[in-house]
């Protein structure tokens, strides 16, 4: 099978590559950057800006996948808020445009499609984003579903892990900050999941070769606040928690709205493939174990 990971330079692009099933699937990549990050790992690139529609088009025609994964998208939601018309193109747009092709597809989508008044959500909860990016995500959910039966919407939440040239991750920040005896101020009405990068890229897999289709949502194991995240982080490390002071989502002045009280539920991926994303004990393990090769 022929898979094209098409922002195959970002977070979850990159942790698709490095998890990939590589006796099954022979793997072609697309990004802005001039070059991959992972050369070795790919059968082909293809430099190329997703939001010129022809130059869109001519790669997916040269590579001619059995899928498509898309895991390109403008992720900065107060940037969307101020940049609609930029969200709309890259997030709903241009996926609008991969679909047309009516190739199978896997679009990964995200909590913010939610109000965040009655998480963790299942995935045929009613939908209501309170933001630009939440809408264009969820505009680009429906377009996909109308073109292809066998495609898969992915959503997931809070993603953080490590790859090349990646922004730094929450965990990070609060470890460095902490190890530097720096105060740091983290939001107490924030609720949801914290989910590691590898742990989504597993759960796209074993979705795909399971050969389901529809809305999943894939998102780590434990639910709580973005408080507790940080405490349970500084806990690990073995760092003065007390440096870790509360304040509230409105006291940032975002210009996005969040959603407050989010979450995903994964009991139907864990149903469908057995796969259970990591409690965030088991994420920070793991990346502490994985920090010297991918970096
Ligand atoms: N991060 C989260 O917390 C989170 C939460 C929920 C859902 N998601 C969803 O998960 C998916 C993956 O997110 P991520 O965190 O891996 O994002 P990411 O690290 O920001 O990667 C996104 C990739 O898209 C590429 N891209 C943007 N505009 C492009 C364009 N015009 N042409 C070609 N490539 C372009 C970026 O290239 P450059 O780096 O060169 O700009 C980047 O490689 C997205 O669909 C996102 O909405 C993320």
């Amino acid at each position: 099978m022929k898979a094209l990971i098409i922002g195959c330079n970002g977070l979850l692009g990159q942790n698709l590559l490095l998890t990939r099933p590589s006796s099954t699937w022979e793997v072609f990549g697309a990004g802005l950057e001039k070059a991959p990050g992972h050369p070795a790992l790919l059968s082909g690139y293809q430099s190329v800006d997703i939001s010129r529609r022809e130059d869109l088009d001519a790669t997916i025609k040269a590579v001619a996948p059995d899928w498509i994964f898309n895991a390109a998208a403008i992720t900065d939601v107060d940037l969307c808020e101020r940049d609609p018309a930029l969200a709309g193109l890259i997030n709903r747009d241009t996926v609008g445009w991969m679909a047309d092709h009516r190739i199978p597809m896997v679009h990964v989508s995200t909590d913010y499609v939610f109000d965040g008044e009655a998480g963790p959500y299942l995935e045929d909860a009613p939908t209501r984003p309170l933001s630009v990016y939440g809408s264009t995500k969820l505009e680009s959910e429906r377009l996909v579903l109308s073109r292809s039966g066998r495609s898969l919407i992915v959503r997931t939440m809070t993603l953080w892990g490590r790859g090349k040239g990646a922004k730094t991750s929450f965990v990070d920040f609060v470890r460095d900050s902490l190890k530097a005896g720096k105060t740091i101020r983290i939001v107490t009405d924030q609720w949801g999941n914290a989910t590691l990068a590898e742990d989504l890229a597993l759960g796209i897999w074993n979705l795909v070769e399971g050969g389901h289709a529809g809305v999943f949502h894939v998102a780590g194991s434990e639910w709580n606040s973005r408080f507790e995240w940080a405490q349970a982080i500084a806990d690990h490390y073995g760092l003065d928690r007390g440096l870790i002071q509360s304040c509230l989502t409105a006291d940032l002045k975002q210009a996005a709205r969040r959603p407050l009280k989010s979450g995903l539920r994964t009991d139907k991926l864990t149903a469908a493939t057995g796969f259970r994303p990591r409690n965030i004990a088991g994420q920070i393990r793991r990346m502490d174990e994985l920090s010297q090769s991918i970096t």
